[in-house]
């Protein structure tokens, strides 16, 4: 479903990401590890659009789109779930949810859309006219994640779902992802730690100083020591 060739990604005249190479296939769900500024966050921001590659192509369903913007990017079927969640908090839940809908491929977003997301997020039905500020860390995590759904993508890329929330708390948003890979929904998860990878993931991918420090299905994994020493860069 995505393919990514040799990409290369600089902040300035700073290389973020050099030579990563990828392939993640319909229906799974691909975590991408590694410490902090290992570039975890700029290769999804350049899968989406909001940051041009230097060198290399992304290509998603068979088109190249690469170069494209991040509105188109989204209108292909690709949507992103940013780092620290970036809801608008002054704006309610349903504004917040209606600025998805028109974001994505279905212009406008049908009101069955809607309810359809609403029914996986209880809470955001329950919350609908508060102000999104208002909802605590890990109903935000969910609004962000509904918000993206409403834009009706076939590759959800969600970055650190867990990012300052308790255990709890996350278990409950990797219920909802649990739900939508159900719903066959291709999902690249970016985390800081690889303790959701086992029950949770199809692939995993280590990038490590920009680059793909190790790769492999979750399947074949009898020891997560090699994945361990690519994580913190022992050889
Ligand atoms: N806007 C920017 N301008 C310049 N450098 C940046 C910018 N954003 C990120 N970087 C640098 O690029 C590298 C990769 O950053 P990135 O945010 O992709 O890391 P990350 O893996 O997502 O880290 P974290 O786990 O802390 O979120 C880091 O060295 C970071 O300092
Ligand atoms: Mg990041």
């Amino acid at each position: 479903m995505l393919t990514l060739r040799n990409l290369a990604v600089n902040y300035g005249a700073v290389p973020a990401i050099h030579d990563v190479s990828a392939e993640f296939e319909a229906g799974t769900v691909n975590f991408i590890v590694g410490p902090n500024g290992a570039g975890k966050s700029t290769l999804l921001l350049t899968i989406a659009g909001a940051l041009r590659p230097r060198m290399g192509s992304i290509s998603f369903r068979g088109k190249t789109i690469s170069g494209m913007n991040p509105e188109d990017v989204a209108s292909q079927g690709c949507s992103l779930v940013p780092e620290g969640r970036q809801v608008f908090s002054r704006l309610t839940i349903n504004e917040n949810l209606r600025l998805g809908s028109i974001a994505g491929r279905r212009k406008g977003g049908s009101s069955a859309d809607t309810e359809e997301v609403l029914s996986l997020f209880p809470i955001l039905r329950e919350r609908y006219s508060q102000a999104a500020g208002t909802l605590s860390g890990g109903e935000q995590q969910q609004l962000s994640i509904a918000r993206a759904l409403l834009t009706r993508p076939e590759l959800l890329l969600i970055d650190e779902p867990s990012l300052g929330l308790a255990p709890l708390v996350v278990d409950g948003v990797y219920e909802i992802l649990r739900k939508l890979k159900n719903d066959s929904l291709t999902m690249i998860i970016v985390e800081q730690q690889a303790t959701r990878v086992r029950n949770n993931g199809d692939t995993v991918t280590v990038v490590r100083d920009g680059h793909v420090a190790f790769s492999s299905k979750v399947s074949t994994i009898s020891d997560y020591s090699e994945l361990e020493k690519a994580y913190f860069g022992f050889s």
